[in-house]
């Protein structure tokens, strides 16, 4: 069966799904970023304030990448990251491609960009994610939270994939070649973008000063081997394959004989495990 999606993926290198997340489930990021962002400064709290003042109330207080990390621990503790993964038709892109033995890794930071700042920390050159130890096992996904026109999106370099791991010093390619396919991307507010380890890409700055959002995000199969640095960091498990829901089941590798026999607990996978409680 001819499988587009992975077609597309393995010629180009990135794919941008449209209309995949649920506006509800965007508004709702958008509100526990707003929510967070309140909860980081002084005042009490304020209804219906913008993301933009809060941003920069905010950044009176903290480090942009003290933001960016308290907001990613907010949305990976309302289970937003787990919701985004497991929507459908971005459950099914992935899954296609990686199976369904999924992880994500859960020590990131948003991507905020506002206009004026060159902080190439923040407004990032040309890169592959496989310098910063991301492994080609794993997906990478780019998901737009708050982005309005002329806020920008990212770059990336069509087919860059297939070179290979790209010479680099102080986090830029040392050179590349003069006739490279540079897409910005379009993408919206409910779209997303995946990427592979070696998908060069850049920034594309903001020229807005409403900040741009966007959630980076690291997806893998916990049976791949890792061929980047994967080991060193932590995920969260966020789906299972028939085989290791089967593995939960018998418990451990001895599979223990009657383990769970006559047992009064019926779920496996809830916490909830005891019935009638
Ligand atoms: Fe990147």
């Amino acid at each position: 069966m001819k499988n587009n999606l992975e077609e597309k993926f393995l010629e180009n290198g990135y794919v941008i799904l449209n209309n995949v997340i649920d506006k509800n489930l965007i508004k709702k990021s958008k509100s526990i970023i707003a929510s967070s962002l309140n909860n980081h400064t002084n005042k009490k709290k304020l209804k219906n304030e913008s993301l933009e003042k809060l941003f920069y109330d905010v950044r009176k207080k903290y480090s942009q990448h003290e933001v960016q990390v308290f907001l990613a621990k907010s949305l990976v503790n309302n289970n937003i990251i787990q919701n985004i993964l497991l929507q459908d038709k971005v459950h099914k892109a992935i899954s296609n491609l990686l199976g369904n033995d999924l992880e994500f890794a859960t020590q990131f930071e948003l991507a905020i960009n506002v206009k004026n700042v060159n902080d190439e920390y923040l407004v990032k050159k040309y890169h592959q994610e496989f310098w910063s130890g991301v492994g080609i096992n794993t997906l990478l996904l780019w998901v737009p939270i708050n982005l309005k026109n002329k806020m920008g999106t990212i770059e990336v370099i069509k087919e860059s994939h297939k070179w290979g791991h790209i010479p680099h010093q102080n986090r830029e390619p040392i050179t590349l070649p003069a006739d490279s396919k540079k897409i910005i991307v379009k993408a919206d507010e409910g779209s997303l973008v995946l990427m592979s380890a070696f998908t060069i890409h850049k920034t594309v700055p903001n020229i807005l000063s409403e900040p741009r959002i966007a959630i980076p995000l690291t997806v893998r199969n916990f049976y791949y081997p890792t061929t980047g640095n994967e080991d060193m960091w932590s995920f969260e498990k966020y789906n299972y394959s028939f085989y290791t829901k089967f593995r939960k089941i018998l418990g451990n590798p001895n599979f223990s004989p009657y383990r769970t026999f006559n047992s009064k607990r019926k779920d496996f996978f809830s916490k909830e495990k005891i019935l009638g409680k």
